[in-house]
């Protein structure tokens, strides 16, 4: 049987091996240690940022940063319905209600222009609009340049989930580093992991304290397990932290192998009509997934032809994520659609992004892409 390829597997090698077998040998197998404290330091630099705290997961990241921000039971949070769902649990989490809010269709990022109008609509109800949380969608970051100033003038502070964004930029400045807290995951498919794990990035010591606090079952600084409030036990572990440190040494190189994979992707889909990649003008993108948007009747196919195809090689692809509007466990959540969603859900199609792929891997997956498009495609394509 052919040796399966998939969407995004974590790429570890020896250089991650030393460092774990490193933490293991230090008798550091907590979930303290001088691996977890060069972790978080190494990303906030990486980041930009002042201070950072390592989690159990992004999710977990989400959640913290909306309780230092306060979000409470009866608030409400701007979500894009084109994620993951962790981001609108998140707000769940707290008591608080998600509003959805549509996507610009070239990239799958916050609407700017939706969100404008959602703000003031929420403003006109009197709802305490608590926060708004845009998500860097498939590693490009979102429209900050016009995000941030409806904010500032709203007096609604940004939560960043830059889940999967790691090592991208807009300009200049890093994803994780917009909001008054960026949210990172370590995931096993992202673009560096530890396996599991995530990382809280913000300017505000206050607030990385508080989260830290909160993180570690909200304890008292006394002997004897002291508790005022409720915690959660949300903290990374010292020998996931050397994984994640082994992981950031390499992040440059498996961002640059990531960029190289969509430009191959490009120049085969360049003269497919109604093909097009998402995000695709974006040069600080860190390209975690390649992404395409079918058209189908300019194409003759659809994203779902292309998916079963390479699946029948072993090849593996995934929509993009089914909006937060249309999933049962969010039914009757307001929100302010376009259809641009949906329309990226039915339509797109993530494509094999892994650093991990071996060069006849990626051969035979362009290959792949070519048999299946011979014949629909009159235009021919070139590679
Ligand atoms: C956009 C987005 N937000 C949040 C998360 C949650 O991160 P984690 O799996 O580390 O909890 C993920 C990925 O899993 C994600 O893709």
């Amino acid at each position: 049987m052919t040796d399966p390829v998939l969407l995004s597997p974590p790429d570890v090698g020896p250089l991650e091996e030393s460092y774990v077998l490193d933490a293991l040998r230090s008798g550091w197998v907590a979930p303290a240690g001088p691996h977890l404290e060069a972790f978080e330091r190494e990303v906030a630099q990486r980041v930009g940022c002042a201070h950072a705290v390592a989690l159990a997961s992004g999710t977990a990241g989400l959640h913290l940063a909306l309780l230092a921000l306060d979000v409470r039971p009866g608030d409400v949070v701007v979500v894009p319905t084109l994620t993951f769902v962790a981001t609108a649990n998140a707000v769940v989490y707290t008591g608080a209600e998600p509003v959805f809010v549509d996507c610009e269709p070239a990239t799958g990022n916050l609407d700017p222009a939706l969100l404008d109008e959602l703000l003031r609509n929420l403003r006109a109800r009197g709802r305490r609009l608590a926060a708004v949380m845009p998500v860097d969608m498939f590693g490009a970051c979102a429209d900050y340049s016009r995000v941030l100033p409806l904010c500032a003038e709203a007096e609604v502070p940004v939560v960043e989930d830059a889940a999967e964004a790691l090592g991208a930029t807009r300009h200049g400045r890093a994803a994780g580093s917009f909001g008054r807290a960026g949210v990172l995951s370590f995931n096993g498919n992202k673009i560096i992991t530890t396996s599991g794990g995530g990382m809280l990035l913000s300017d505000d010591a206050d607030l990385i304290a508080r989260c830290r606090y909160l993180s570690t079952q909200a304890r008292q600084p006394v002997s004897h397990y002291e508790h005022t409030e409720v915690g959660y036990n949300y903290r990374l572990s010292n020998v996931l932290a050397a994984l994640g440190r082994a992981q950031l040494r390499r992040l440059d190189e498996v961002v640059a192998r990531r960029r190289q994979l969509r430009e191959r992707y490009a120049k085969l889909f360049a003269a497919v009509p109604g093909v097009r990649l998402l995000a695709d003008d974006d040069v600080g993108a860190n390209c975690w997934l390649t992404t395409i948007a079918v058209d189908p009747a300019a194409a003759g196919w659809r994203a779902a032809d292309l998916a079963a195809h390479l699946g029948a090689y072993a090849i593996e692809t995934r929509p993009v994520w089914k909006p937060m509007h249309l999933q049962p466990v969010f039914a009757g959540a307001r929100a302010l659609l376009t259809g641009a969603a949906q329309r990226l859900f039915e339509n797109g199609l993530t494509l094999p992004s892994g650093t991990a792929m071996t060069e006849s891997q990626v051969v035979r997956v362009l290959n792949s892409i070519e048999q299946f498009l011979e014949g629909r495609c009159p235009g021919g394509m070139g590679r």
